[in-house]
């Protein structure tokens, strides 16, 4: 009994050096070292639990990492911009995304919002919601560098235990939705102006008409001319507008179907003939002889053809040309319309596209235009995951190229 007691107290220190051992790597953070403590039972059994205590705190303490690994990820990939801040109102975290909203490349933890955001009503917003203990404000703000952007932001506090620990900020962009705003609202804006100036001249007109004129032969017919065109120009708005709306609101289902494209060059050109012919414009072909089939819908292409091609004479010289070429690329057919025209000034160019936009809003209004010719073939080519460009010198003519995918 004396001996057993004996060799144990002489085998302690050796105990608590390993056990000390054990215990400052597993401060360090190495959770993987395993403890031996000999081979006698209690001692085993005191090792066994240590043993499996690092072994649960390792495996908590992998799943903690990957958790927050996996939050920040999440955080930092954000669409939306995040800004936490603190009860004080000093920021705590803002994300990648919030950074690039707000051009900041500086170091922010710690700082006030206005102290790295030149922006009062952020800051504002911030304390708002640390002091009024609201569930959540919103609010809308402007940015106007480096570029203008709507931001529309949501400011929540964050509770522990009833007081207010800070708050989280959430930053959305709605510039893209703004500025479809705006351009519905203008569109809306620009066809009932479209509308109302035909309306008014076919209201004067008969006015006139039932006023007396309709006995004075000569002038009658003559205003039932005008009468009668501007109800053509209605008719072709209506149509035009119509036509916009299917394809834009993709109600307008592409027949997709494998066509010859120099048949449908061919069927334009010949229905263009009389038109070109009013104003003495050849019109001109160049296509290879052999060229690979396009999937499309040939009615929808017929009328990019039509339009592109009536642009091309009606804002031609007397005397000009109109050239329908293609040629194929690796992987599509590439369309041109080029005219010996007037050509379009360098600053129109980028906005030619658009709906209603004219160069010359008197030219197009005399020749029948609608202004809504190049936009119907943006909105069908898209359509056809195809694009269309144009290149254009002022008074000496322009082309229009398009693309069609092909069949391989
Ligand atoms: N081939 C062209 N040459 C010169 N200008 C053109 C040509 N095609 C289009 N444009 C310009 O682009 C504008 C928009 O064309 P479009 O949408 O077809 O409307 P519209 O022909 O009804 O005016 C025209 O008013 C004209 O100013
Ligand atoms: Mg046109």
């Amino acid at each position: 009994m004396k001996i057993r007691h004996k060799i144990v107290s002489l085998l302690i220190p050796r105990l608590l050096r390993e056990t000390a051992a054990w215990a400052k790597s597993f401060a360090d953070g190495d959770f993987s070292r395993r403890i031996s403590l000999g081979a006698r039972e209690e001692m085993e059994e005191l090792a066994d639990s240590l043993n499996s205590m690092s072994h649960q705190i390792q495996l908590r303490m992998e799943e903690f990492i990957a958790d927050k690994s996996r939050l920040e990820a999440v955080f930092l990939s954000m669409f939306d911009g995040v800004m936490v801040i603190d009860g004080r109102g000093a920021i705590v975290l803002m994300n990648q995304t919030l950074r690039k909203f707000l051009q900041v490349d500086t170091e922010v933890t710690g700082k006030k919002p206005l102290e790295v955001i030149r922006n009062i009503d952020i800051q504002e917003l911030a304390e708002r919601v640390l002091t009024t203990r609201s569930r959540l404000e919103s609010r809308e703000i402007t940015l106007l560098q480096p570029e203008e952007r709507v931001l529309l932001v949501h400011a929540t506090p964050v509770l522990r235990e009833g007081a207010i620990d800070g708050a989280v900020l959430v930053f959305h962009d709605i510039t893209e939705l703004r500025r479809l705003e705006k351009v519905r609202r203008d569109f809306v804006a620009n066809v009932s102006h479209e509308l109302r100036t035909p309306v008014s001249t076919i209201q004067g007109y008969t006015e006139t008409l039932l006023e007396g004129a309709l006995d004075d032969k000569e002038h009658a017919r003559e205003f039932l001319r005008i009468i009668h065109d501007d109800a053509g120009r209605l008719t072709k708005l209506i149509n035009d507008l119509l036509d916009l709306s299917r394809i834009e609101s993709g109600k307008m289902k592409l027949a997709l179907e494998e066509c010859s494209l120099e048949t449908v060059i061919d069927r334009v050109l010949a229905g263009m003939n009389k038109e070109a012919g009013k104003n003495s414009i050849t019109l001109k072909k160049d296509i290879p002889r052999r060229l690979a089939k396009v999937r499309i819908d040939e009615a929808a292409i017929a009328q990019v053809l039509f339009n592109l091609v009536e642009n091309a004479i009606k804002y031609n010289n007397a005397g000009g040309s109109v050239t329908v070429g293609a040629r194929e690329t690796p992987r599509s057919v590439e369309v041109s319309v080029a005219d010996t025209g007037i050509g379009i000034p360098q600053e129109d160019l980028p906005r030619i596209f658009e709906r209603f936009y004219r160069v010359d809003k008197a030219r197009s209004r005399d020749l029948g235009g609608t202004g809504l010719g190049l936009a119907i073939v943006k909105h069908i080519l898209q359509a056809h995951s195809g694009e269309v460009s144009v290149e254009s010198r002022f008074n000496s003519g322009s082309t229009f190229r398009f693309t069609l995918p092909k069949v391989v």
